[in-house]
């Protein structure tokens, strides 16, 4: 059986990266988190006290950057010139700079490239803003994922929490609309819905319901019993 792409995008905090995970454990696909390697160059970005506001010197830095994922059990790790920066790029001040950054031309050239070389073979869940319309348009199964802006700012709050940083609520509606405005209005790849994308409302659903709504599309469309 062909393995097939299968790419799901959606807003911040729409479950993205749960999903994606938990779908690609259950048919035996590997995940593919962009957003990580948005995140990896605009970690590299702030350690090196560029400002994230010059794209000539953000772009200037592409070319000391060496990026590379690695799986253990399924689960993404991201290297930066050989480091395992998997945790450092979850921190408050990348959220941050990390749209500004994804914003710029020539980093989301460089990276489309690495997304497509990695995915060819096919048998990825791939999550991202872009990657059923820009990286893999011809992807075969493809998502969109949405929810209320103050369902997904109590993802996000959980999520920071979990780690042991407190966000009052207020702060993490106001990150997540304006990274929403910035995402979805940005001249370079905008956050859109493909025109074949299957679109689903995740506000009251659990990530298991999610998880399983997709892998029943994927099972009852592409496999027998994968
Ligand atoms: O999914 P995430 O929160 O880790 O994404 C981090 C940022 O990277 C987000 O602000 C949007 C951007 N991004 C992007 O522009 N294109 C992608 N394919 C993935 C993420």
């Amino acid at each position: 059986m062909k393995k097939i792409i299968i790419t799901l995008d959606g807003p911040a905090g729409s479950g993205k990266s749960t999903t994606a995970r938990e779908v690609a454990k259950k048919i035996n696909y590997t995940y593919l988190d962009t957003g990580a390697m948005y995140r990896a160059i605009t970690l590299a970005v702030l350690e090196r006290q560029i400002n994230p506001g010059r794209a000539a010197d953000v772009i200037a830095l592409l070319h000391h950057l060496q990026l590379s994922l690695n799986y253990e059990n399924g689960v993404q790790k991201t290297f930066l010139n050989g480091r395992d920066v998997s945790e450092d790029i979850r921190t408050m001040a990348v959220t941050q700079n990390v749209s500004v950054i994804s914003g710029v031309r020539e980093v989301r050239e460089f990276l489309v490239k690495q997304q497509r070389e990695i995915g060819k073979q096919g048998g990825f869940v791939i999550d991202g803003r872009d990657a059923g319309t820009v990286i893999f348009p011809n992807a075969e199964l493809k998502f969109f994922l949405t929810a209320k802006v103050e369902e997904r700012a109590k993802r996000r709050q959980k999520e920071m929490a979990a780690k042991g940083v407190h966000v009052p609520l207020d702060e993490m509606i106001a990150d997540i609309q304006s990274r929403d405005e910035f995402d979805s209005t940005r001249a370079e790849s905008p956050l859109i819905k493909a025109a074949d994308a299957i679109e689903l409302d995740n506000s009251a659903m659990t990530i298991e319901e999610q998880v399983d709504f997709i892998v029943n599309v994927f099972r009852s469309r592409f496999a027998v019993s994968a």
